[in-house]
Parts: C-alpha cells; sequence; structure tokens
C-alpha cells in the first residue's frame, strides 16, 4: 500500500498530487495548470475564438468604462485598482486607459502568483500609459490584499475573467467572505461570470479543434513528468469535456485509453489506470442571475449593480458588504 504522511511532503504541489491521484476517483486541481507553459497555452486558448469569454468581458468593459468608472471615483477622492490574478492585464487595460485619460487620481495595484508576469505588465503600462501608478504586488490574492490592507483610500478589486468558475459554490461563497473581510463599507468588488448559454457554446469553448485546451489540460501531466519525476504518456489520455445544462457545471476530465501503470519518482509512488479511468482536472461553472444572488448573499454581499455583454453571454457584478 502507499501510505505517506503529510510531512514528508516537501511542497503543496507534491501534496495535491499525492492525494488526487491516490483518491478515488481521481482528481488534481486545475491551479496547476499555470506554470509558463501553462500560461502560454492559456493566453492562446484566451486568443481562440471559440472561447467568448474573454470577447464578452472585452465588450463589457469597453461598453461600461465609464459607468464603472463613476463608481470608483466618487467625490473627487483617489482611489485603489486591485486586480486578483492580474496575468498580462489585457483587459484591465481598457479601464485603466480611460482613467488615465481622464486624469482620474488612483493606484493600480495587480496582484498575482507570478513575479515575470507582474514585471511584464508594469513595463507594459510604463510604455502605454506612463501617467498610471502601479504598485504591483506577488503573492497569493490573500497574502496580496494582507500587503494592500494598510491603505485608506477606497479600495476597488477586480476578480475578472470568471476565474471564480473554477470553484464549487461553497468554495466560492467562503472565497468571497474572506475577500469581504478586506473592504470598508464603500468599497467594491467587482467579478466576472460566466452565464448559462447554449450548451453547444459551452462545450466548443472547452474542446477547440487545435487542441489547445487538451494541450493546457495535460500540462498538469507534464508538469508532473517534469517537477516530479513522473512518466505519463501523454498520448495515453484523452482529453473530454462535460457540460451539465441543468447545474450549468462544464467538467474537464483525462481519460486513460488504455490500462497502465504510471510512476512518480518524487513521490514514490505507482498509479495504476483501468482502461478508461478519469482524472477530473477542472470545473468552470456558469451561472444564471438566480444563483449568483445566492451566493452573494450566502457571503454577506449586496449586488450595487451588474453589466453584461451585447450577446447576454457573460456579466460583470459590482458588489458592496451587506
Ligand atoms: C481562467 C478559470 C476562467 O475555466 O474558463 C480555459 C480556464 N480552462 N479553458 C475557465 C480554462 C480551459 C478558465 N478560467
Amino acid at each position: 500500500m502507499q501510505e505517506k504522511t503529510a510531512l514528508l511532503f516537501r511542497t503543496d504541489f507534491e501534496k495535491d498530487i499525492f492525494n488526487g491521484l491516490t483518491d478515488y476517483p481521481k482528481h488534481l486541481p486545475s491551479k496547476y495548470f499555470y506554470d509558463s507553459n501553462g500560461d502560454k497555452l492559456f493566453q492562446e486558448i484566451m486568443a481562440m475564438p471559440e472561447y467568448y469569454l474573454t470577447g464578452s468581458e472585452f465588450n463589457i468593459l469597453t461598453n461600461f468604462k465609464e459607468q464603472i468608472a463613476d463608481l470608483c471615483y466618487k467625490e473627487n477622492k483617489p482611489f485603489n485598482l486591485i486586480e486578483l490574478g492580474a496575468g498580462d492585464g489585457k483587459k484591465t487595460k481598457i479601464l485603466l486607459e480611460h482613467l488615465s485619460n481622464s486624469n482620474i487620481p488612483f493606484k493600480y495595484h495587480p496582484i498575482d502568483i507570478s513575479q515575470n508576469a507582474l514585471d511584464q505588465l508594469e513595463l507594459s503600462l510604463k510604455m502605454e500609459m506612463p501617467k498610471v501608478s502601479v504598485q504591483k504586488v506577488q503573492g497569493t490574492y490573500f497574502e496580496g490584499l494582507k500587503k494592500i490592507d494598510t491603505i485608506s483610500n477606497k479600495k476597488i478589486i477586480l476578480f475578472l475573467g470568471s476565474n471564480i468558475g473554477n470553484m464549487e459554490h461553497k468554495n466560492a461563497i467562503d472565497f468571497l467572505s474572506s475577500i469581504r473581510q478586506y473592504m470598508n463599507a464603500d468599497d467594491l468588488l467587482l467579478v466576472g461570470f460566466d452565464l448559462k448559454k447554449n450548451p453547444q457554446t459551452i462545450l466548443d469553448a472547452y474542446n477547440d479543434p487545435t487542441g489547445v485546451t487538451a494541450a493546457f489540460n495535460k500540462n498538469i501531466l507534464t508538469r508532473i513528468n517534469n517537477t516530479l519525476h513522473g512518466n505519463f504518456n501523454l498520448d495515453t489520455f484523452k482529453h473530454w469535456e462535460t457540460y451539465d445544462p441543468q447545474t450549468g457545471t462544464a467538467k474537464s476530465y483525462l481519460v486513460s485509453t488504455i490500462e497502465q501503470v504510471v510512476t512518480i519518482e518524487e513521490l514514490e509512488l505507482e498509479i495504476t489506470f483501468k482502461a478508461w479511468e478519469t482524472i477530473h482536472t477542472e470545473i468552470s461553472q456558469k451561472y444564471d442571475k438566480h444563483t449568483i444572488h445566492w451566493i452573494a448573499d450566502n457571503a454577506e454581499l449586496s449586488v450595487e449593480t451588474e453589466f453584461g455583454d451585447d450577446k447576454n453571454y457573460y456579466k460583470n457584478y459590482i458588489f458592496k458588504k451587506k
């Protein structure tokens, strides 16, 4: 039997991979998609026509940047724009540019786990919008929020891209409640939610014909191979997407096409796969109005307002403390 106690793991990555692959049914956390190779693949996904989420949020920010700016900037008071998981800031730049062009005083605090992403973002902003004052924060969302917590000005916290969709409802509620702890009465939280729509449109977004999403999903196996000396043969795993139009949950799987044994040296682990056995890797939740209000309510947030895109695919909600 494979037995290993938590103390023997050198990193959370080791622990999470071990626990996920020795569980039944097998699963792995989607947050491990994002190493430098995964970041690149995700950028490719965002540029694909099938991955409508990017265009929808771009559309919203373009159409409603004035309204959003009006909510941020009240009584000539400077504010802090904090972004959780800023990445390349592509969509945020629409808002930043508008604020900058309107000579609105604010400070931009992109929080990201990747120092490299932050450095590149800062550099590009320096060239494209030299007036914008940027204070980057490297770390997890909550490490970042803790560091910024000392500032007294009004805070606007951005959580774009339907990243919340990677969380089951209970976790989404806990997550939003935790963010709420860092908010004062007039602070705002802007969250992007991907909406329920034609199920085919959703399946196509996670099942592109060129296989970029498949490569992204399999990147977690590549990462195990590279960092933990695993011997996953990627060709024996098939990317599989499901969407349940009732619950709004899209799920990604890696399915072993053959019976096989995989070894992960660093974990002293041998994992057996039956033919067609699954590893569940990601959920991408789709929402309706009722569910978003239910989540907000449970997180003790109230809906200040909401902005939708032209196709009704996606919504940005603005929350306040209840
Ligand atoms: C970055 C979590 C919003 O779930 O839609 C894209 C990640 N996965 N294609 C999503 C993803 C497969 C994406 N999020």
